[in-house]
């Protein structure tokens, strides 16, 4: 099969993966409309195509908290990637590293903080989630500045899990995911192959200590439900401020206010986000909040964000509407599940590819031009 898109890789994924991690992938919360207005809002930003600018010199170098990267573009942290392709992470980080963009480590990770960076030649992001047990969540912080985690993003959209139907239909959401998991693995062997879950049993490595004996993966939502604190506050984010010396961004911000109050508790960046459209359905896609929120905190921390983006084009889109930077999920495991490392790589390339021809084509030559003059509406 020939891939040349996001929409191929989706495709090759949704052959190759057993559909529950298909759909606990693909899919979002309730009807799935916010996560189809992440695209489609995306998607419908006309650009004013402008000519005879000069754009020979077209560069999509940048850099975010003083570190330099190839492209504006971070791998998100995506749960479960070790269930996508054999010790999935490290493949992701190798080919983001390789292309000189950084890799966000879920706490939900398959590969653990130690494994992932060893296989980086760069410093990782961490992701925290706000779990019931702050030692051990202290721990989790300390393992990750030793394995020399740059960057911190912190993920507040999930006090509990969205409520995902496609995942109550797989059985995923249910405590027979494990059970179905292993029926559903031979009815793909080549998956069940790839992966190895035939042989090593899989865990989720970063929190092993306290799944007591478990993997994780037999109940994961229902472990996620008992484990995320949902009692959380803006003031609980000052230890993590105190202990995390390095950049704070918090992730799952979707309304000014609280981007301010990123912005009071002292975080350097934020992650307009909805989760990729998988907690609640409804909420504004990332792209309609992301100007308000660039309005209101741009000038005092870095606005990153994520949600619906599937090209390079895309890439440009969101930078129009304010961000520094974009995480790439889904597009990013579609890629992943399909052709392991080699996919990622060749995803970061055509999204490098497709940024450079937006830029040409609407008369930049570097990330810094992109604003919103480049938009052919204003919004
Ligand atoms: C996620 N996301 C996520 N976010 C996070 O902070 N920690 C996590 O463990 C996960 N896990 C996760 C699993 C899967 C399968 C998906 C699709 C997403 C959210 C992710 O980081 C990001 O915000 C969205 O994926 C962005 O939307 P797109 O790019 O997928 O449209």
């Amino acid at each position: 099969m020939i891939v040349s898109s996001t929409t191929d890789f989706r495709e090759a994924a949704r052959r190759k993966l057993p559909r529950f991690l298909f759909d606990y992938i693909d899919g979002g919360a309730y009807a799935e409309r916010t996560l189809a207005r992440n695209v489609s809002d995306l998607a419908d930003l006309a650009l004013r195509q402008r000519v005879l600018k000069d754009v020979s010199r077209v560069s999509t170098a940048t850099s975010l908290f003083g570190v330099e990267q190839s492209m504006p573009v971070v791998l998100a942290p995506v749960g479960l990637t070790g269930m996508y392709a054999r010790r999935g992470e490290c493949q992701a980080v190798r080919a983001a590293s390789a292309k000189g963009v950084p890799l966000c480590l879920s706490t939900v990770s398959v590969c653990d903080v130690d494994e992932v960076a060893a296989a980086s030649s760069r410093a990782l992001w961490f992701q925290l989630y706000v779990l019931r047990d702050r030692a051990f969540m202290r721990d989790l912080l300390a393992r990750a500045e030793a394995a020399g985690a740059s960057t911190l993003v912190f993920t507040v959209d999930m006090p509990v899990p969205g409520a995902r139907y496609r995942d109550a239909h797989s059985g995923m959401s249910g405590p027979n995911a494990g059970a179905r998991r292993i029926l559903q693995a031979m009815g793909r062997p080549q998956w069940a192959w790839d992966v190895g879950v035939m042989g090593r049993p899989h865990t989720l490595g970063n929190v092993a200590p306290v799944l007591k004996g478990n993997t994780g993966l037999e109940d994961f939502m229902g472990w996620l439900g008992a484990n995320f604190d949902p009692s959380i506050q803006w003031k609980d984010l000052e230890w993590i401020r105190q202990s995390w010396k390095g950049p704070l961004v918090i992730k799952g911000v979707l309304d000014p206010e609280d981007a301010k109050a990123a912005a009071d508790i002292g975080a350097d960046g934020v992650v307009v986000s909805n989760h990729g459209g998988r907690q609640l359905d409804g909420v504004l896609s990332s792209a309609k909040a992301l100007p308000a929120i660039a309005d209101a905190v741009g000038d005092k921390l870095t606005v990153l964000a994520d949600g619906g983006v599937r090209s390079g084009l895309d890439v440009v889109r969101m930078l129009a509407l304010g961000a520094k930077g974009v995480l790439l999920g889904r597009a990013a495991v579609y890629a992943l599940a399909a052709r392991g490392q080699a996919g990622v790589t060749q995803l970061l390339d055509l999204m490098e590819k497709e940024m450079r021809v937006a830029m040409a084509l609407t008369g930049v030559n570097s990330v810094s031009e992109i604003d919103r003059s480049i938009l052919a509406e204003t919004r």
